[in-house]
Protein backbone atom coordinates (compact mmCIF):
# COMPACT_ATOMS: atom_id res chain seq x y z
CA UNK A 1 0.00 0.00 0.00
CA UNK A 2 1.24 3.93 -0.64
CA UNK A 3 1.15 5.56 2.63
CA UNK A 4 0.85 8.83 4.06
CA UNK A 5 1.79 10.35 7.55
CA UNK A 6 0.91 13.16 8.63
CA UNK A 7 2.22 14.45 12.00
CA UNK A 8 5.86 12.88 12.70
CA UNK A 9 5.56 12.90 16.31
CA UNK A 10 6.17 10.21 18.97
CA UNK A 11 3.00 8.83 17.45
CA UNK A 12 3.53 9.89 13.72
CA UNK A 13 7.47 9.26 13.50
CA UNK A 14 6.79 5.48 14.79
CA UNK A 15 3.66 4.54 12.83
CA UNK A 16 5.49 5.39 9.43
CA UNK A 17 8.45 3.52 10.59
CA UNK A 18 6.09 0.47 11.59
CA UNK A 19 4.18 0.42 8.27
CA UNK A 20 7.70 0.98 6.37
CA UNK A 21 8.27 -2.22 7.97
CA UNK A 22 5.26 -3.99 7.52
CA UNK A 23 6.62 -3.30 3.65
CA UNK A 24 4.00 -0.04 2.83
CA UNK A 25 5.75 2.46 0.59
CA UNK A 26 5.43 5.32 3.65
CA UNK A 27 5.97 9.29 3.10
CA UNK A 28 5.86 10.77 6.27
CA UNK A 29 5.00 14.52 6.42
CA UNK A 30 6.11 17.16 9.05
CA UNK A 31 5.88 21.15 9.57
CA UNK A 32 9.01 20.97 11.86
CA UNK A 33 12.10 20.71 9.15
CA UNK A 34 14.63 19.23 11.42
CA UNK A 35 12.15 16.82 13.03
CA UNK A 36 12.07 15.56 9.05
CA UNK A 37 15.93 16.18 8.56
CA UNK A 38 16.79 14.12 11.93
CA UNK A 39 13.74 11.14 10.26
CA UNK A 40 16.01 11.62 6.99
CA UNK A 41 18.98 10.81 8.03
CA UNK A 42 17.17 8.11 10.20
CA UNK A 43 17.57 9.42 13.52
CA UNK A 44 14.99 9.02 15.92
CA UNK A 45 14.82 12.69 17.27
CA UNK A 46 13.39 11.73 20.69
CA UNK A 47 14.05 8.62 22.97
CA UNK A 48 11.83 5.38 21.90
CA UNK A 49 13.51 1.72 22.42
CA UNK A 50 13.50 -0.06 19.00
CA UNK A 51 13.00 2.88 16.78
CA UNK A 52 16.52 3.98 15.38
CA UNK A 53 16.82 0.33 14.30
CA UNK A 54 13.64 0.63 12.70
CA UNK A 55 14.29 3.61 11.03
CA UNK A 56 17.45 2.71 9.73
CA UNK A 57 16.16 -0.77 8.66
CA UNK A 58 13.05 0.71 6.26
CA UNK A 59 15.69 3.61 5.36
CA UNK A 60 17.46 0.78 3.66
CA UNK A 61 14.83 -0.68 2.07
CA UNK A 62 13.38 2.57 0.05
CA UNK A 63 10.18 2.47 1.61
CA UNK A 64 10.17 5.28 3.89
CA UNK A 65 10.93 8.60 3.48
CA UNK A 66 9.83 12.42 5.09
CA UNK A 67 8.96 15.34 3.95
CA UNK A 68 7.84 18.95 5.34
CA UNK A 69 5.86 19.27 1.78
CA UNK A 70 2.63 17.90 2.05
CA UNK A 71 1.98 17.13 -1.81
CA UNK A 72 3.89 14.40 -1.34
CA UNK A 73 0.85 12.87 -0.03
CA UNK A 74 -0.57 12.90 -3.45
CA UNK A 75 0.74 9.17 -4.62
CA UNK A 76 -0.49 7.80 -1.67
CA UNK A 77 -4.03 5.96 -1.20
CA UNK A 78 -4.07 5.83 3.12
CA UNK A 79 -3.32 8.83 5.05
CA UNK A 80 -2.92 9.07 8.49
CA UNK A 81 -3.75 11.93 10.53
CA UNK A 82 -1.56 11.73 13.88
CA UNK A 83 -0.63 14.98 15.08
CA UNK A 84 -1.02 16.13 18.55
CA UNK A 85 -3.61 17.86 20.25
CA UNK A 86 -2.17 19.42 23.32
CA UNK A 87 -4.02 21.08 26.23
CA UNK A 88 -5.13 24.66 24.85
CA UNK A 89 -3.66 27.21 27.14
CA UNK A 90 -5.56 28.67 29.87
CA UNK A 91 -8.24 26.15 28.81
CA UNK A 92 -9.26 22.32 29.80
CA UNK A 93 -10.30 21.69 25.86
CA UNK A 94 -7.52 20.60 23.01
CA UNK A 95 -6.28 22.60 20.77
CA UNK A 96 -7.24 21.41 17.37
CA UNK A 97 -4.83 23.60 15.25
CA UNK A 98 -2.82 20.90 13.68
CA UNK A 99 -5.45 18.09 12.56
CA UNK A 100 -7.34 21.20 11.24
CA UNK A 101 -4.09 22.17 9.55
CA UNK A 102 -3.32 18.48 8.46
CA UNK A 103 -7.28 17.95 7.39
CA UNK A 104 -6.56 21.35 4.91
CA UNK A 105 -3.29 19.95 3.50
CA UNK A 106 -4.98 16.71 2.32
CA UNK A 107 -8.59 17.37 1.14
CA UNK A 108 -7.09 18.72 -1.83
CA UNK A 109 -4.92 15.45 -2.59
CA UNK A 110 -7.62 13.16 -2.24
CA UNK A 111 -8.89 10.42 -4.99
CA UNK A 112 -11.93 8.39 -5.43
CA UNK A 113 -10.89 5.80 -3.41
CA UNK A 114 -8.56 7.02 -1.08
CA UNK A 115 -8.74 6.48 2.40
CA UNK A 116 -7.91 9.56 5.42
CA UNK A 117 -7.22 7.66 8.63
CA UNK A 118 -7.45 9.81 12.05
CA UNK A 119 -5.38 8.36 15.05
CA UNK A 120 -4.85 11.51 16.50
CA UNK A 121 -7.33 11.73 20.12
CA UNK A 122 -9.79 14.39 19.34
CA UNK A 123 -12.79 15.37 20.89
CA UNK A 124 -16.07 13.59 20.22
CA UNK A 125 -17.73 14.99 17.27
CA UNK A 126 -14.69 16.30 15.50
CA UNK A 127 -14.46 12.85 13.31
CA UNK A 128 -17.64 13.85 11.73
CA UNK A 129 -17.15 16.94 11.09
CA UNK A 130 -14.31 15.81 8.76
CA UNK A 131 -15.86 13.18 7.01
CA UNK A 132 -18.47 16.21 5.64
CA UNK A 133 -15.28 17.75 4.46
CA UNK A 134 -13.94 14.53 2.77
CA UNK A 135 -17.26 14.03 1.19
CA UNK A 136 -17.47 17.79 0.21
CA UNK A 137 -13.77 17.43 -0.98
CA UNK A 138 -13.67 14.21 -2.90
CA UNK A 139 -17.12 11.93 -2.71
CA UNK A 140 -15.16 8.73 -3.89
CA UNK A 141 -12.77 8.97 -0.36
CA UNK A 142 -13.86 8.18 2.73
CA UNK A 143 -12.75 8.74 6.73
CA UNK A 144 -11.36 5.82 9.25
CA UNK A 145 -11.42 6.56 12.68
CA UNK A 146 -8.39 4.32 14.28
CA UNK A 147 -7.11 5.32 17.61
CA UNK A 148 -4.07 4.81 18.63
CA UNK A 149 -3.52 3.15 22.32
CA UNK A 150 0.26 3.23 22.10
CA UNK A 151 2.30 3.69 24.81
CA UNK A 152 5.06 5.64 24.88
CA UNK A 153 8.39 3.35 25.96
CA UNK A 154 6.61 0.11 23.84
CA UNK A 155 5.00 2.36 20.97
CA UNK A 156 7.21 0.20 18.40
CA UNK A 157 5.45 -2.73 19.93
CA UNK A 158 2.42 -1.78 20.23
CA UNK A 159 2.00 -0.24 16.56
CA UNK A 160 3.05 -3.62 15.39
CA UNK A 161 1.22 -5.86 18.15
CA UNK A 162 -1.82 -4.09 19.46
CA UNK A 163 -4.23 -5.67 21.82
CA UNK A 164 -7.21 -4.71 19.75
CA UNK A 165 -7.78 -1.94 16.26
CA UNK A 166 -10.81 0.10 16.80
CA UNK A 167 -12.56 1.58 13.03
CA UNK A 168 -14.78 4.05 13.54
CA UNK A 169 -16.11 4.08 9.70
CA UNK A 170 -19.51 4.85 7.81
CA UNK A 171 -22.36 1.77 7.11
CA UNK A 172 -21.78 1.67 3.98
CA UNK A 173 -20.91 0.26 0.69
CA UNK A 174 -17.73 2.76 0.79
CA UNK A 175 -17.75 2.65 4.46
CA UNK A 176 -17.13 -1.04 4.11
CA UNK A 177 -14.36 -0.53 0.63
CA UNK A 178 -12.49 1.48 3.32
CA UNK A 179 -12.76 -1.09 6.15
CA UNK A 180 -10.96 -3.34 2.95
CA UNK A 181 -8.55 -0.80 2.93
CA UNK A 182 -7.25 -0.44 6.18
CA UNK A 183 -7.41 -4.43 6.92
CA UNK A 184 -4.94 -4.53 3.94
CA UNK A 185 -2.54 -2.42 5.53
CA UNK A 186 -3.08 -4.19 9.31
CA UNK A 187 -2.97 -7.92 7.37
CA UNK A 188 -0.41 -9.15 9.78
CA UNK A 189 -1.55 -8.52 12.59
CA UNK A 190 -4.91 -9.15 11.44
CA UNK A 191 -3.53 -12.53 10.53
CA UNK A 192 -2.19 -13.22 13.98
CA UNK A 193 -5.85 -12.66 15.54
CA UNK A 194 -5.67 -9.12 16.75
CA UNK A 195 -9.29 -8.12 17.58
CA UNK A 196 -10.83 -5.85 15.70
CA UNK A 197 -13.82 -3.57 16.52
CA UNK A 198 -16.18 -1.77 13.65
CA UNK A 199 -17.90 0.70 15.26
CA UNK A 200 -19.69 4.26 14.17
CA UNK A 201 -17.16 7.42 14.29
CA UNK A 202 -18.68 8.58 18.35
CA UNK A 203 -17.95 4.92 19.97
CA UNK A 204 -14.22 5.25 18.00
CA UNK A 205 -13.41 8.49 19.18
CA UNK A 206 -15.09 7.98 22.45
CA UNK A 207 -13.22 4.25 22.90
CA UNK A 208 -9.77 6.25 23.41
CA UNK A 209 -10.72 8.86 25.77
CA UNK A 210 -12.82 6.33 27.72
CA UNK A 211 -9.97 4.02 27.90
CA UNK A 212 -7.14 6.83 29.14
CA UNK A 213 -9.92 8.06 31.66
CA UNK A 214 -10.30 4.61 33.01
CA UNK A 215 -6.43 4.06 33.57
CA UNK A 216 -6.21 7.35 35.16
CA UNK A 217 -9.05 6.67 37.57
CA UNK A 218 -7.40 3.10 37.81
CA UNK A 219 -4.47 5.15 39.15
CA UNK A 220 -5.97 7.58 40.82
CA UNK A 221 -7.68 5.44 42.95
CA UNK A 222 -4.82 3.49 44.40
CA UNK A 223 -3.49 7.51 45.04
CA UNK A 224 -6.31 8.08 47.11
CA UNK A 225 -5.76 4.82 48.80
CA UNK A 226 -2.29 5.49 49.28
CA UNK A 227 -3.66 8.48 51.02
CA UNK A 228 -5.73 6.20 53.22
CA UNK A 229 -2.89 3.93 53.69
CA UNK A 230 -0.80 7.17 55.33
CA UNK A 231 -3.25 7.95 57.92
CA UNK A 232 -3.40 4.67 59.20
CA UNK A 233 -0.07 3.25 59.15
CA UNK A 234 -1.03 0.25 56.32
CA UNK A 235 1.10 -0.49 53.16
CA UNK A 236 -0.53 0.66 49.49
CA UNK A 237 1.57 -1.72 47.79
CA UNK A 238 0.75 -4.69 49.80
CA UNK A 239 -2.96 -3.35 48.95
CA UNK A 240 -2.74 -2.99 45.55
CA UNK A 241 -0.75 -6.84 45.46
CA UNK A 242 -4.24 -7.86 47.34
CA UNK A 243 -6.89 -6.60 45.72
CA UNK A 244 -5.02 -6.98 42.28
CA UNK A 245 -4.93 -10.79 42.61
CA UNK A 246 -8.72 -10.39 42.00
CA UNK A 247 -8.93 -10.52 38.44
CA UNK A 248 -11.99 -8.29 38.31
CA UNK A 249 -9.70 -5.88 39.39
CA UNK A 250 -6.33 -7.12 38.23
CA UNK A 251 -2.92 -5.43 39.67
CA UNK A 252 -1.42 -3.45 36.32
CA UNK A 253 -1.79 0.42 36.45
CA UNK A 254 -2.07 0.25 40.50
CA UNK A 255 1.55 1.72 41.26
CA UNK A 256 0.57 4.38 43.72
CA UNK A 257 3.06 7.04 43.77
CA UNK A 258 3.37 10.26 42.77
CA UNK A 259 1.31 9.51 40.36
CA UNK A 260 0.29 10.39 36.37
CA UNK A 261 1.73 12.20 33.92
CA UNK A 262 3.07 13.00 30.05
CA UNK A 263 1.05 14.14 27.02
CA UNK A 264 -1.98 12.13 27.16
CA UNK A 265 -3.26 10.99 30.70
CA UNK A 266 -3.78 14.45 32.08
CA UNK A 267 -4.71 16.35 28.72
CA UNK A 268 -7.10 13.61 27.50
CA UNK A 269 -9.24 13.79 30.91
CA UNK A 270 -9.09 17.54 31.36
CA UNK A 271 -10.63 17.85 27.65
CA UNK A 272 -13.17 15.17 28.04
CA UNK A 273 -14.75 16.99 30.81
CA UNK A 274 -14.63 19.91 28.33
CA UNK A 275 -16.53 18.06 25.92
CA UNK A 276 -18.85 16.77 28.19
CA UNK A 277 -19.64 20.01 29.47
CA UNK A 278 -20.17 21.19 25.48
CA UNK A 279 -22.72 17.97 25.03
CA UNK A 280 -24.70 18.93 28.22
CA UNK A 281 -23.12 15.97 30.09
CA UNK A 282 -20.91 17.34 32.71
CA UNK A 283 -22.19 15.65 35.26
CA UNK A 284 -21.21 12.50 33.76
CA UNK A 285 -17.59 13.24 34.39
CA UNK A 286 -17.70 15.30 37.38
CA UNK A 287 -15.23 12.41 38.81
CA UNK A 288 -12.55 12.64 36.25
CA UNK A 289 -12.31 16.24 38.14
CA UNK A 290 -11.39 14.28 41.22
CA UNK A 291 -9.24 12.02 39.15
CA UNK A 292 -6.98 14.86 38.74
CA UNK A 293 -7.29 16.37 42.04
CA UNK A 294 -6.17 13.39 43.76
CA UNK A 295 -2.97 12.94 40.87
CA UNK A 296 -2.15 16.51 41.37
CA UNK A 297 -2.02 16.37 45.38
CA UNK A 298 0.54 13.28 45.31
CA UNK A 299 3.13 16.14 43.52
CA UNK A 300 2.50 18.58 46.61
CA UNK A 301 2.58 15.76 49.40
CA UNK A 302 5.85 14.59 47.66
CA UNK A 303 7.11 17.70 48.49
CA UNK A 304 5.80 17.75 52.10
CA UNK A 305 7.71 14.73 52.84
CA UNK A 306 10.83 16.08 51.66
CA UNK A 307 10.37 18.98 53.75
CA UNK A 308 9.76 16.46 56.63
CA UNK A 309 12.80 14.58 55.84
CA UNK A 310 14.80 17.68 56.46
CA UNK A 311 13.32 18.79 59.76
CA UNK A 312 10.49 21.05 58.79
CA UNK A 313 12.17 23.39 56.07
CA UNK A 314 13.71 22.63 52.61
CA UNK A 315 15.40 26.16 52.29
CA UNK A 316 18.89 25.78 51.62
CA UNK A 317 19.03 22.11 51.73
CA UNK A 318 20.51 20.34 48.80
CA UNK A 319 17.88 17.58 47.27
CA UNK A 320 18.87 15.29 44.40
CA UNK A 321 16.39 14.10 42.22
CA UNK A 322 16.41 11.12 40.06
CA UNK A 323 14.44 11.24 37.28
CA UNK A 324 12.65 13.89 35.16
CA UNK A 325 10.49 12.08 32.43
CA UNK A 326 7.10 11.67 33.34
CA UNK A 327 8.25 7.42 33.01
CA UNK A 328 10.78 5.70 32.42
CA UNK A 329 12.12 4.58 28.75
CA UNK A 330 10.86 7.60 27.58
CA UNK A 331 12.72 11.27 27.37
CA UNK A 332 8.92 12.64 27.76
CA UNK A 333 8.61 15.62 30.01
CA UNK A 334 5.19 16.83 29.57
CA UNK A 335 3.64 17.22 32.72
CA UNK A 336 6.29 15.25 34.64
CA UNK A 337 5.32 14.36 38.11
CA UNK A 338 8.89 14.48 38.86
CA UNK A 339 9.84 17.58 36.92
CA UNK A 340 6.85 19.17 38.56
CA UNK A 341 8.07 18.09 41.96
CA UNK A 342 11.31 18.99 41.18
CA UNK A 343 10.85 23.15 40.11
CA UNK A 344 8.33 23.39 43.25
CA UNK A 345 11.21 22.11 45.73
CA UNK A 346 13.69 24.50 44.02
CA UNK A 347 11.09 27.83 43.86
CA UNK A 348 10.69 26.40 47.44
CA UNK A 349 14.39 27.87 48.40
CA UNK A 350 16.09 24.06 47.94
CA UNK A 351 18.95 23.67 45.91
CA UNK A 352 17.94 20.75 43.61
CA UNK A 353 20.16 18.72 41.04
CA UNK A 354 17.90 16.49 38.78
CA UNK A 355 18.94 13.68 37.16
CA UNK A 356 17.82 11.15 34.07
CA UNK A 357 19.05 8.76 31.54
CA UNK A 358 17.46 10.59 28.44
CA UNK A 359 15.52 13.13 29.61
CA UNK A 360 18.11 15.82 31.11
CA UNK A 361 18.31 17.86 27.25
CA UNK A 362 14.12 18.49 27.28
CA UNK A 363 14.00 18.95 30.93
CA UNK A 364 17.31 21.87 30.90
CA UNK A 365 14.48 23.16 27.96
CA UNK A 366 11.19 23.32 30.21
CA UNK A 367 13.05 24.09 33.69
CA UNK A 368 16.57 25.88 33.03
CA UNK A 369 17.09 27.37 36.42
CA UNK A 370 17.16 24.05 37.82
CA UNK A 371 20.98 22.02 38.03
CA UNK A 372 21.21 18.72 36.28
CA UNK A 373 23.75 16.12 36.57
CA UNK A 374 24.44 13.62 34.09
CA UNK A 375 25.19 10.74 36.31
CA UNK A 376 23.21 9.70 39.96
CA UNK A 377 27.07 9.33 41.42
CA UNK A 378 27.28 13.24 40.49
CA UNK A 379 23.54 14.46 41.03
CA UNK A 380 23.63 12.89 44.72
CA UNK A 381 26.69 14.55 46.32
CA UNK A 382 26.17 16.18 49.37
CA UNK A 383 22.87 15.61 48.72
CA UNK A 384 20.10 16.13 51.86
CA UNK A 385 17.60 14.28 50.73
CA UNK A 386 17.72 11.60 47.79
CA UNK A 387 14.09 11.41 45.61
CA UNK A 388 13.42 8.16 43.04
CA UNK A 389 10.83 9.95 40.99
CA UNK A 390 10.70 8.37 37.76
CA UNK A 391 11.54 4.26 38.30
CA UNK A 392 14.19 3.62 35.72
CA UNK A 393 15.34 -0.04 36.08
CA UNK A 394 18.98 1.13 36.87
CA UNK A 395 17.28 3.70 39.78
CA UNK A 396 15.82 0.51 41.83
CA UNK A 397 18.85 -1.76 40.92
CA UNK A 398 21.03 1.42 43.31
CA UNK A 399 22.94 -0.17 45.57
CA UNK A 400 22.17 1.63 49.27
CA UNK A 401 25.94 0.61 50.18
CA UNK A 402 27.71 2.30 47.35
CA UNK A 403 25.93 5.77 47.12
CA UNK A 404 26.24 6.32 51.19
CA UNK A 405 29.79 7.65 51.26
CA UNK A 406 28.42 10.38 48.46
CA UNK A 407 25.59 11.95 50.28
CA UNK A 408 25.79 14.18 53.60
CA UNK A 409 22.04 12.32 54.86
CA UNK A 410 20.94 9.31 54.57
CA UNK A 411 17.45 10.05 53.35
CA UNK A 412 16.18 8.15 50.58
CA UNK A 413 12.19 9.19 49.22
CA UNK A 414 10.68 6.58 47.00
CA UNK A 415 8.65 8.38 45.06
CA UNK A 416 7.07 5.39 42.58
CA UNK A 417 7.38 2.55 45.39
CA UNK A 418 10.09 0.87 43.09
CA UNK A 419 12.66 -0.24 46.40
CA UNK A 420 13.21 -2.57 48.51
CA UNK A 421 12.72 -0.38 52.01
CA UNK A 422 14.59 -3.22 53.91
CA UNK A 423 17.21 -3.39 51.95
CA UNK A 424 18.01 0.29 52.29
CA UNK A 425 17.19 0.49 56.08
CA UNK A 426 19.64 -2.36 56.62
CA UNK A 427 21.95 0.29 54.58
CA UNK A 428 21.37 3.22 57.31
CA UNK A 429 19.22 5.32 55.17
CA UNK A 430 16.16 6.71 56.54
CA UNK A 431 13.92 5.35 53.82
CA UNK A 432 10.01 7.06 52.98
CA UNK A 433 7.18 6.22 50.58
CA UNK A 434 3.73 7.47 49.59
CA UNK A 435 1.10 5.12 51.42
CA UNK A 436 3.59 3.20 53.13
CA UNK A 437 4.48 3.04 56.87
C1 LIG B 1 -1.06 6.32 27.82
C2 LIG B 1 -1.91 5.06 27.58
O1 LIG B 1 -1.39 3.97 28.36
C3 LIG B 1 -1.92 4.70 26.12
O2 LIG B 1 -2.73 3.57 25.88
C4 LIG B 1 -2.46 5.91 25.37
O3 LIG B 1 -2.55 5.65 24.01
C5 LIG B 1 -1.59 7.13 25.63
O4 LIG B 1 -1.55 7.38 27.03
P1 LIG B 1 1.56 6.82 28.04
O5 LIG B 1 1.19 8.25 28.25
O6 LIG B 1 2.68 6.49 27.12
O7 LIG B 1 0.30 6.00 27.49
O8 LIG B 1 1.95 6.23 29.47
P2 LIG B 1 1.38 5.16 30.52
O9 LIG B 1 2.25 3.98 30.51
O10 LIG B 1 -0.07 4.96 30.38
O11 LIG B 1 1.67 5.95 31.89
C6 LIG B 1 1.04 7.20 32.17
C7 LIG B 1 1.45 7.76 33.50
O12 LIG B 1 0.88 7.01 34.55
C8 LIG B 1 2.96 7.77 33.76
O13 LIG B 1 3.32 9.00 34.34
C9 LIG B 1 3.15 6.61 34.73
O14 LIG B 1 4.29 6.81 35.55
C10 LIG B 1 1.86 6.68 35.52
N1 LIG B 1 1.50 5.40 36.15
C11 LIG B 1 1.24 4.29 35.38
C12 LIG B 1 1.36 5.32 37.54
O15 LIG B 1 1.56 6.32 38.26
N2 LIG B 1 0.99 4.14 38.11
C13 LIG B 1 0.75 3.02 37.38
O16 LIG B 1 0.42 1.98 37.96
C14 LIG B 1 0.88 3.10 35.96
Amino acid sequence: MRISVFGCGYLGAVHAACMAKLGHEVVGIDVLPQQVAALSRGEAPFFEPGLPELLTEAGASGRLAFTTDAAAAAEATVHFICVGTPQKPGENAADMRFVNSAVDAVLPLLKAGDVVVGKSTVPVGTAEAIARRIHDAQPGAELVWNPEFLREGFAVKDTLHPDRFVYGVADTEQGRAATATLDAVYADALSDGTPRIIADLATAQLVKVAANSFLATKISFINAMAELCEATGADVTLLADAIGHDARIGRRFLNAGVGFGGGCLPKDIRAFMARAGELGVDQALSFLSEVDSINMRRRVRMVDLAREQCGGSIVGRTVAVLGAAFKPDSDDVRDSPALSVAAQMQLQGAKVTVTDPEAIHNARKKWPELAYASTVKEAVQDADVVMVLTEWSEYVALDPEELAPLVRGKQIIDGRNCLEPATWRAAGWAYRALGRP
